[in-house]
């Protein structure tokens, strides 16, 4: 079965998130507004609502991270229901266990839904593939390939600072070549309506075969950033790389880090993100990291109520407020 009818059902409902390709403008706009009406329970004094009292939610992390597994954690436990973090290494995987049984065993503990980060891309189709009716997997990272609930908090990140998506010039930067979160933001960006995209790096690390993503591949930094709303950096995954793709030392940094002086390329105002975590004083300047153009913590907390957003979407007693306001926009 195809990626996009796995994850959409017949009635055009999130049924699982598995990547942000061949998800609807319709949709992808439904969530980002969910999630900004999740921000002021995020943000104010009661963090939590009910609409997912009685579920169980199991975090399965086979790679590490911070940002993401605490905030799914925090985004189901805000929505009222049981979760389980279950870091890989110390699970039966270790002892020779498949993932179809891992996923069998925790699906007979009832649990209704999987966040689940792999370090093979499709690992989170496979397992939507194999899950029964009714439990949703939310992908949190396969490989290379895609990251939709981070594409998303980027994507509601730029929609509150830039709403006009179709007027944005917009770069991603450094290692794109591994990076499953540069595919998701290319996808979630070209679905929102952005016609420049810039893909900027060194040849070994953005192929000129990415222009086929409908994109600009530029091997200049000045050239990438010139005039741009929005610059995305990202980290060098070491891990995924496979022989020298890079010169050692500072080089990345002297041809393709951001600073005060390359980021004057860019607009005036030009919003500076990152998904994490960052290495300083490889892709970014130290003090740019949190400096007043860096969107970088807002897009950590953002990402607690798109997450709450794709749970209660998939397998939230819908509430009359999410109903409501997906009948008024139909
Ligand atoms: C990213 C990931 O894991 O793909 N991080 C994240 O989820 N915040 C990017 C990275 O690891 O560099």
């Amino acid at each position: 079965m195809s990626l996009a009818t796995l994850q959409v059902d017949e009635q055009g409902k999130l049924r699982h998130l598995l990547s942000t390709e061949g998800l609807s403008e319709p949709l992808l706009t439904e969530i980002l507004d969910n999630a900004e009406s999740f921000l002021p329970v995020t943000e104010g004094a009661v963090k939590k609502v009910p609409l997912l009292r009685g579920k169980t939610v199991v975090n399965l992390f086979f790679e590490p991270s911070t940002r993401t597994r605490t905030t799914f954690e925090l985004a189901a436990k805000r929505l009222s229901a049981d979760v389980i973090n279950i870091d890989a290494a110390s699970s039966s995987t270790t002892k020779g266990e498949s993932l179809l049984d891992t996923l069998k065993t925790l699906e007979s503990m009832q649990v209704n839904m999987f966040v689940i980060r792999h370090g093979v891309s499709g690992a989170a189709q496979f397992f939507a593939e194999q899950a029964a009716p009714g439990v949703a997997i939310l992908n949190a990272g396969d490989g290379r390939h895609a990251h939709p609930t981070q594409a998303l908090l980027d994507m509601l990140t730029i929609r509150r600072h830039r709403p006009d998506f179709d007027q944005l010039k917009v770069a991603i930067v450094g290692d794109i070549l591994h990076s499953r979160v540069a595919r998701s933001d290319v996808h979630a960006l070209q679905t929102l309506g952005v016609k420049d995209i810039r893909l900027v790096g060194p040849r070994t690390l953005v192929p000129q075969s990415l222009s086929s993503l409908d994109v600009e591949v530029v091997h200049d930094l000045r050239a990438g950033l010139r005039d741009v709303d929005v610059v995305m950096l990202l980290r060098l995954q070491h891990e995924r790389m496979d022989g020298q793709l890079l010169p050692g030392g500072s080089a990345f940094f002297n041809s393709f880090g951001l600073t005060a002086r390359t980021l004057d390329y860019a607009k005036p105002d030009a919003l500076v993100m990152h998904p994490g975590p960052i290495n300083r004083g490889v892709e970014i300047a130290p003090d740019l990291a949190y400096g007043e153009r860096s969107l970088v913590l807002e897009q950590v907390s953002h990402g607690i109520a798109v997450r709450m957003a794709v749970m209660a979407m998939t397998i939230g007693t819908q509430s009359a407020a999410l109903q409501a306001s997906r009948e008024a926009r139909a």
